[in-house]
């Protein structure tokens, strides 16, 4: 299977910039709230430049970061060095996890299902490397719930965003193939973010758990 395009030098360096501001303007709190309760053994998709590892609960036991992007990667590993935690930051795309069978009690996808060249796939990805009973957390800006916001989102995807942005797109419906790829989905929260009186094309963001079932 190809990784797709994962060097965005561009991208990487514009997130890296604007990233720890938007955490300083609500987003670590975000960030608290998605990782809040989690135990165990976790695998994070996408872990970009590392904000999520200052967050992870102390019963959480090892932490493996999959990234692809080289310069996110390694802030990643300067940030995994400072973590509460133990985190491994590796090389890898979450189309084909590094990862055997069953082998964590949870994922988290954090800003990443946007980016990913096969969502269904890496949902399937997902759903194998997640223990029978184990959790899916994910925070996600997506597809926005009013028609004149959703046209607009459609057409940034099918211009211009994707090759701005590092691939992400905008009008994604994430819970629903969250839900199709056969996760009980346990919470969802909708709100905007960050909170504006004009919502920009990722404002539209969805909080929440789901469960792998048991089979
Ligand atoms: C907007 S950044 C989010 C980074 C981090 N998850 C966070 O919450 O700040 C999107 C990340 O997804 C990564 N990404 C894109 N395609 C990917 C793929 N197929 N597999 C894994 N990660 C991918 C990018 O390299 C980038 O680090």
């Amino acid at each position: 299977m190809s990784r797709g395009r994962t060097e965005h030098p561009l991208f990487a360096r514009f997130y890296a910039s604007v990233s720890p501001a938007m955490d300083r303007s609500g987003g670590a709190e975000l960030r608290e709230k998605l990782l809040s309760g989690l135990t165990g053994e976790v695998i994070e998709i996408g872990a970009g430049n590392g904000l999520n590892f200052a967050h992870y609960p102390a019963a959480v036991t090892r932490v493996l970061a999959v990234e692809p992007e080289p310069r996110l990667r390694e802030i990643g590993q300067r940030n995994a060095r400072l973590a509460p935690v133990p985190v491994e930051v590796v090389d890898g795309v979450a189309e084909r996890l590094p990862a055997e069978d069953a082998s964590f009690d949870a994922a988290v996808a954090s800003l990443v299902l946007c980016s990913v060249a096969d969502l269904p796939g890496v949902l399937r990805e997902l759903n194998r490397v997640i223990r029978p009973g184990g959790e899916l957390r994910f925070l996600e800006h997506v597809r926005a719930q009013t028609p004149a916001l959703t046209r607009v989102q459609r057409l940034l995807d099918a211009t211009v965003w994707p090759a701005l942005f590092g691939g992400c797109h905008v009008a994604r419906d994430t819970a629903v193939a969250i839900a199709d790829a056969g996760f009980a989905i346990q919470h969802l929260e909708r709100f905007s973010f960050p909170e504006t009186r004009i919502q920009f094309p990722t404002s539209p963001t969805i909080l929440g758990t789901a469960s792998r079932g048991q089979s």
